[in-house]
């Protein structure tokens, strides 16, 4: 599918699909909704000194680039993997704002690490942060207990309501360790349902700018 960058109100840029109409992040602040959605109210919850983070949709990298801010602002370790069928190409990697548009210069070596690092391999960006690109569909994830943090960050429901099924939550439930989170930023009732018929707790929490509500879902066992 055809896509090409827009520049969204905070200054970053995402990617618009021409033909669904729809942005990888939210036109009013792609770097702000990434902060609120998956650093606020999904990493920040975490007390441990370190995290296992599973992302849903790679993309263009942006929920990754905020959360190595957090392992290096907080000494937290992150093991992260990203899941993504269809990754930007080499080009679209160099369009990529976020550093300039963040003022987080400090970052730029390990982002671009980050972005250029070997698909299927676990890499050491720094002694915080490993990060395993997998290319990939999402039905075809079976990892069991591995994750603390699942961001749920696949294109809206109106275009992809296979990826908000009650069968793509239990395998999302599956993929956590107990007590982990799951966090997205949509709210539909129809979602909300299906994580909880896979077995998750969910509330629904007030969402970024320029959306009323997002959701966290919590895999409660003991
Ligand atoms: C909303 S965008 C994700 C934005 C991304 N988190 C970021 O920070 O740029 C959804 C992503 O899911 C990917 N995708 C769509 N369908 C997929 C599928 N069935 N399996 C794996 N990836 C898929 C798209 O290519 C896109 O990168």
């Amino acid at each position: 599918m055809e896509r090409k960058f827009i520049v969204t109100e905070d200054g970053s840029k995402t990617l618009f699909l021409e033909e669904w109409g729809e942005t990888y992040h939210s036109k009013f602040g792609a770097l702000q909704e990434a902060n609120f959605v998956f650093i606020q109210n999904g990493l920040d919850l975490f007390r441990a000194q370190s995290v296992s983070v599973l992302e849903i949709g790679f993309g263009t990298g942006l929920n990754a680039f905020v959360t190595l801010k957090q392992a290096l602002e907080k000494g937290l370790k992150i093991e992260y993997t990203g899941v993504e069928a269809y990754p930007l190409t080499e080009a679209e990697n160099k369009e990529l704002n976020y550093v300039e548009a963040s003022g987080w210069k400090e970052l730029e070596a390990d982002f671009n690490k980050i972005l250029q690092c070997a698909w299927e391999e676990k890499v050491e960006i720094n002694p915080l942060f490993t990060v395993e690109k997998q290319q990939k569909t999402f039905d075809t994830i079976v990892d069991e207990g591995l994750y603390d943090l699942i961001y749920f960050d696949a294109f809206g429901y109106q275009y992809q309501p296979e990826l908000w099924s009650v069968d793509q939550f239990k395998k999302m439930y599956t993929a956590l360790k107990p007590q982990g989170i799951l966090v997205t930023y949509a709210c539909r009732g129809v979602i909300k349902r299906a994580m909880q018929e896979a077995g998750f707790t969910t509330e629904k929490l007030p969402g970024p700018p320029g959306k009323r509500e997002m959701l966290r879902a919590t895999k409660n066992v003991i």
